[in-house]
């Protein structure tokens, strides 16, 4: 697979799936825009894949915050000139003392900081990139969707599981009205996928999961990864407006 001398831009870069995919763009030769409410993180980040020979712009950017999304196209054009892929990766999974909220007790303040990140979030960056790849003529947005957008989910609360079928209408959204500028919109719906946000729930609520899961584990950062490059490569050049489930299987459990 050769994205060379691509530029891809993976919001929620400095996570699990995010860092997973920035070494997978890397490695199929793109240069990257690393973005991460983490600076820290997404620092060190761009040190290790600076290695890899790409060039890295790393920059701290909260993706609800729809003005620092433009200021952060703004230095894309200016570093690179372009943008080939987005991947829209940000995301919060807030649980209580107990794991999932019931929705009953779930605050507004709650329900509107998730919408604003996981939602509002990659479509304010998915406008940015719009814009650009338009002018070029070509792009693929990637959204990392969920399962819990797909299904009920007994783990997750409401305010998340929405936040991820709004994603998934973007995503058709975004297929429909740019396709014919030669963009693609794809979204992957990863099932229970070992990184840090799954770790802040007891070790049983996992456990049960892969217990109903055919391939009987967790998925891998990696394999959602490899999927999402998958579809910003010329691989899936007659695939968009779908979701692709990456989650071993629990749909036919
Ligand atoms: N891990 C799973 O089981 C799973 C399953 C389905 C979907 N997902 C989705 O995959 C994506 C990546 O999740 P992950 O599992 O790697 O979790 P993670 O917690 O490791 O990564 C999420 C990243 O998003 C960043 N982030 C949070 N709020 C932000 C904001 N306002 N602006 C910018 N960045 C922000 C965090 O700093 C973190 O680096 C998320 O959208 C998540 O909802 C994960």
């Amino acid at each position: 697979m050769n994205l060379h001398n691509s530029v891809s831009w993976i919001t929620g870069a400095a996570g699990g799936i995010g860092q997973a995919t920035c070494h997978q763009l890397a490695n199929a030769g793109s240069h990257l825009v690393i973005t991460d409410l983490d600076f820290e993180k997404v620092n060190d980040l761009a040190s290790v894949l600076k290695e890899k020979g790409v060039e890295v712009l790393p920059l701290q950017l909260d993706v609800s915050d729809q003005s620092a999304v433009e200021q952060a196209g703004k230095q894309i054009r200016e570093k690179f000139g372009r943008l080939d892929i987005l991947v829209n990766g940000a995301g919060i999974s807030p649980k209580g003392p107990n794991g999932r909220v019931p929705i009953e007790q779930l605050s507004s303040d709650e329900w509107l900081k998730v919408l604003n990140i996981n939602l509002n979030g990659a479509f304010y960056c998915s406008q940015v990139a719009a814009r650009m790849m338009k002018e070029a003529g070509k792009g693929h947005i990637v959204n990392i969707a969920s399962q819990a957008g797909r299904t009920f989910s007994s783990i997750t609360a409401a305010h998340y599981s929405v936040s991820k079928a709004g994603i998934i209408a973007l995503t058709r959204q975004l297929a429909g009205e740019l396709g014919e500028h030669g963009i693609y919109a794809n979204a992957v719906a990863p099932g229970r996928i070992d990184t840090p946000m799954i770790r802040d729930v007891a070790k049983e609520v996992n456990e049960r999961v892969i217990a109903k899961t055919p391939l009987g584990r967790l998925g891998t950062p990696e394999e959602v990864a490899k999927t999402i490059l998958f579809l910003a490569s010329d691989y899936s050049s007659f695939i968009t407006g779908t979701v692709v489930d990456v989650n071993g299987g629990t749909f036919i459990a």
